[in-house]
């Protein structure tokens, strides 16, 4: 069996970009390490939101085919590789896994092949890690196999990017112009290494930016989220973010740090992403200080021995993502506090990580000493919350802009 593409790494971006070739017509094959992946997308049972298993099973009825075998990649076109790019422990880049895969890669690697990296890095990883691997094959790239980074973004608009020196800019924007809509080109691997970067950079500091003002609003006694809402009004020249209780997902609080690791090579200090940083990670500890003085001023209570319910536990709205979820750090801070934390998130029934054991609770808002607003999930009905509740603290602002509420909610 032949196919037009294989992609390394069958998780939240594999997996939808397997379904944008697919529905483009492109014979694919996920090849991943984990074997009950592998089963489960073999019988169209989808584990990424957002791709059905509805969808799934029409795309595997239509030919799409997933494995853990590697030898199957000598059958490709083309390999997409779209692998984990974590930090270290001492929040270092861990490339490890996509240089384990490349090692795999270039033992089945054969003239005509096609390898593009996906997985977000810092510049110069294709070219410096990915490219002297594969050409220790002897296969040269350019004349033999073709290399290419593109960021993943699996929605129109995306961009495709090629190198300057590895002449496979037209290979590349073959293969994505079919399935995508846009394609933009770049004249080399690291413009777009370095582009990927900057659009997260771009979230985390604006994000570093409403967060430190939302800070200063509290001791003020502005609403911050008002402020934002009127500057917003203004039609040009301002973006609007949103203050919370910290950064989650795969992306935003990880990638930043790749570029600083990489800067240091060049004596240089990326001090807004390493500002950013350290305003996001304040967070956490601000919304305890919070929960604290609504326990204190609003029901008389101190932290320690405190019912509090956290509401929503997942990093953002309407999804059961759990990957760096500032809840996890506010419950953990809670609990340190002496508090009796429970939580209640329609999409997460269970919350097994950094050592809690939790179920989520009924949604019994009178039943605790006050509920904290961790994550706004639509399907909330914050109004009968609040009026039930003794106390609530709202990092969200989804309680809408009731003021107070005679001591009763407590915004961020
Ligand atoms: N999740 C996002 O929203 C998102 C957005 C933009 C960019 N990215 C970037 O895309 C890359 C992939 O992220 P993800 O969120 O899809 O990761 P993921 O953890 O969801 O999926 C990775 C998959 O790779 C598999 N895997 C691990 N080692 C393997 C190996 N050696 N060979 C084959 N398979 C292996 C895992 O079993 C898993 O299924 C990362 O660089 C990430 O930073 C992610």
């Amino acid at each position: 069996m032949s196919y037009d593409v294989a992609i390394v790494g069958a998780g939240y971006v594999g997996v939808p970009l397997a379904q944008v070739f697919a529905e483009a017509g492109s014979s694919v094959l996920l090849v991943d390490v984990d074997a009950s992946r592998v089963e489960r997308l073999n019988r169209g049972e989808s584990y990424i939101e957002d791709v059905s298993s509805e969808t799934l099973k029409q795309l595997v009825e239509n030919g799409l085919a997933a494995t853990t075998d590697y030898d199957a990649l000598r059958e490709a076109d083309a390999i997409l590789i779209a692998l984990p790019t974590p930090l270290s422990r001492q929040r270092e880049p861990d490339l490890s896994i996509v240089r384990s895969a490349t090692e795999e890669i270039a033992k089945r690697l054969r003239p005509g092949h096609l390898v593009v990296l996906e997985s977000t890095t810092y510049p110069g990883t294709t070219r410096e890690e990915v490219l002297p691997i594969l050409e220790r094959t002897g296969l040269k790239v350019g004349t033999d196999f073709h290399l290419a980074f593109s960021p993943e973004r699996v929605d129109p608009g995306r961009t495709d990017f090629t190198t300057k020196n590895v002449p496979c800019t037209e290979r590349a924007a073959e293969l994505y112009g079919a399935a995508l809509d846009t394609v933009h080109r770049v004249s080399s691997p690291e413009v777009a290494e370095l582009t990927k970067l900057l659009e997260n950079i771009f979230r985390s500091v604006n994000i570093a930016l409403v967060n430190e003002l939302a800070m200063l609003c509290e001791r003020m006694k502005i609403d911050v989220w008002e402020v934002v809402d009127a500057a917003a009004t203004k039609p040009f020249g301002f973006m609007s973010f949103k203050p919370g209780p910290g950064l989650g997902g795969h992306c935003i609080p990880i990638d930043p740090f790749y570029l600083t690791w990489k800067a240091r090579e060049f004596d240089f200090t990326t001090r807004f992403i390493e500002l950013a940083g350290e305003v996001n990670n304040t967070m956490p500890y601000h919304c305890r200080s919070l929960v604290s003085q609504a326990l204190n001023h609003g029901a008389g209570l101190s932290l320690k021995d405190s019912k509090v319910l956290v509401l929503g536990v997942a990093y953002k709205a309407d999804i059961g993502d759990m990957r760096e979820s500032p809840a996890l750090k506010i419950i953990e801070l809670l609990a340190n506090a002496g508090a009796d934390v429970a939580y209640h998130d329609p999409y997460v029934p269970e919350l097994r990580e950094h050592g809690l054991e939790l179920r989520s609770v009924p949604l019994d808002p009178g039943a605790h000493d006050c509920v904290v607003i961790v994550t706004a999930h639509s399907g909330i009905d914050y109004d009968a919350l609040v009026e039930r509740a003794k106390v609530v603290v709202d990092f969200r602002n989804a309680t809408g802009r009731n003021g107070t509420r005679n001591g009763k909610v407590w915004k961020l």
